[in-house]
């Protein structure tokens, strides 16, 4: 299975292509600072993807309509990855 990790903490977990990384984050105790649920509708579980941004699906239509992400942005609600990421949360 695909491996994420959260920096600061380094905190790492392996996650299979049905969970997101904010579900990830969770049973970590990484607080990726959601407010929704989940949902795509906070907009606030941003975070910046360091390495293995081709291993994560591509933007949804909630992404894409949220204008302050940067380029390495993403929303971990959203996220369903592929392959090993590296990802940086705020
Ligand atoms: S948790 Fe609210 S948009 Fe991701």
């Amino acid at each position: 299975m695909p491996k994420a990790r959260f920096e600061p903490s380094g905190l790492e977990i392996e996650i299979d292509e049905t969970s997101t990384l904010r579900e990830a984050a969770h049973v970590l105790g990484v607080n990726v600072h959601d407010r929704c649920g989940g949902n795509g509708a906070c907009c606030n579980c941003i975070v910046t993807v360091l390495e293995g941004m081709d291993n994560i699906c591509p933007k949804s239509v909630v992404e894409d309509a949220v204008f302050y992400l940067g380029p390495n942005d993403r929303l971990s609600c959203q996220c369903i990855i592929h392959g090993d990421v590296v990802v940086q949360v705020d």
